[in-house]
């Protein structure tokens, strides 16, 4: 009776398992001040003009001539025309407000687009990758079975140091890839020759790419591009995602949009007209003052005050990764990203670094196998503290890192290396 395929799946989501050792090891340790750089969850409070929206919409709310009910399940039109206006004009991508749906997140609709593909469709991830992507996938029965970290029927594109943590074609026919650029976790961004390859590659096979864009406003290189739909007949393969969560502090507000191309046809049928019954069906619309918050990142003050977030978390990134590289880290990112990636120092893995890092600093980050099994022996790193608790946290880094690279091959496990510093009980 119940869908056996979540019984297939590992039985918690990463970043719940991050933070239930993080609380294990609290309530083992209620004096020490631990420093999170996990879970990219921002800490810069709401830009003003984005507060004085919310306040206006409130206000709007509590008089029964302005008061709104139901929206229209796929956003507002001033919100879809400002993102049309603000995100993809300038880049001279020719996107339509009715092929914009407003949503309340990026990872809603990340998770939930795959119910638009059949349930044998094939898909591709990058590996390392936004655990959504494959969890979703796997709940809906579509990747096989789950053993020694690896779906059976998932294709994974491995990305490390030696193809610059970037996903090649896969080799052959796929119906579904899911590509992010600025990429979670690794930091690091597609080229236009990357997407145009990848555009190509979609056009030839028939594939749908599902083109996940939510940290765009972290890219500062004028030739990264910021939209797959710079590249060229793009529309006609490509679904895109982009999210307010991080770039204008709305992780706890909830806005995001999905394009969905009104050229993009597959076996005949429109996406556009399929992803716009399926959310009136299950989804009654971001909040209304939450859609006048976002739309107010367009206007001249709200984008000023944006842009000095992003800059400050940049500024973050910048710092944990010129840190990590000063003691022999050879980290990814952190330029056009909030994210910095890297091989664990002293021969650890994933998890075991995460216990040193968390006991033995009191520092909180995502251990790279919750990414994607090529993610083993790497590490993420968030910008996305304060900028104090960042200072401390790179302090507390680069003394923790000599004493690592120092251990012997094979290094204490976690545990060990925790019980030598006598006052640990958090289980690796
Ligand atoms: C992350 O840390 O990867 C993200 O914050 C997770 C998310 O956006 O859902």
């Amino acid at each position: 009776m119940i869908n056996e395929h979540f019984g297939t799946i590992p039985p918690s989501y990463l970043f719940s398992e991050v933070a239930q050792r993080v609380r294990d090891y609290q309530s083992a340790h209620p004096g020490a001040r631990v420093l999170r750089l996990g879970i990219g969850d921002v800490t810069r409070p709401l830009a003003p003009a984005v507060v004085d929206a919310l306040h206006l919409a409130v206000d709007e709310q509590a008089d029964a001539e302005s008061f709104r009910g139901y929206g229209p399940e796929q956003g507002y039109d001033f919100l879809r025309e400002a993102i049309v206006a603000g995100e993809y004009a300038p880049l001279g991508a020719d996107i339509d407000p009715a092929e914009i749906f407003i949503g309340d997140g990026a990872k809603s609709d990340t998770a939930n687009i795959q119910e638009l593909f059949a349930a044998d469709a094939s898909v591709a991830v990058a590996d390392p990758v936004y655990p959504v992507y494959v969890d979703s996938n796997a709940m809906a029965g579509r990747l096989g079975d789950f053993r020694d970290g690896r779906w059976s029927r998932l294709v994974y594109l491995p990305c490390d140091e030696g193809n610059g943590y970037r996903p090649q074609l896969p080799d052959g026919h796929v119906d579904l890839v899911y590509l992010c650029s600025p990429n979670n976790p690794t930091g690091t961004t597609l080229s236009r020759e990357d997407l145009a390859e990848w555009v190509a590659y979609a056009r030839e096979h028939g594939a749908v790419i599902l083109f996940d864009a939510a940290y765009r406003e972290f890219i500062v290189d004028a030739d990264v591009p910021r939209s797959i739909y710079e590249i060229e007949g793009a529309e006609e393969v490509a679904i895109e995602f982009g999210s307010f969560s991080k770039t204008a502090g709305f992780t706890g507000l909830r806005c995001s949009w999905t394009v969905v191309p009104r050229q993009l046809i597959v076996d005949g049928v429109s996406l556009q007209a399929m992803w716009s019954r399926r959310q009136s069906t299950k989804f009654n619309g971001t909040p209304y003052i939450v859609q006048r918050a976002a739309a107010a990142i367009y206007g001249a003050e709200g984008r000023e005050q944006v842009r000095a977030d992003i800059d400050y978390y940049l500024r973050n990134a910048a710092l944990i990764r010129d840190v990590l590289r000063g003691r022999g880290v050879d980290a990814v990112g952190g330029d056009n990203s909030p994210y910095v990636w890297f091989r664990c120092p002293g021969g650890l893995d994933s998890w075991q670094f995460f216990d040193a890092l968390l006991e033995r600093a009191q520092i909180v980050g995502t251990p790279g196998v919750g990414f994607g099994p090529a993610g083993a022996d790497h590490f993420r790193l968030s910008a996305f503290g304060t900028h104090e608790e960042t200072l401390e946290a790179v302090d507390r880094l680069a003394e923790l890192i000599p004493s690592l690279s120092a251990a012997p091959a094979s290094a204490p496990t976690a545990a060990e290396a925790a019980a030598s510093d006598s006052d640990t009980t958090t289980e690796s």
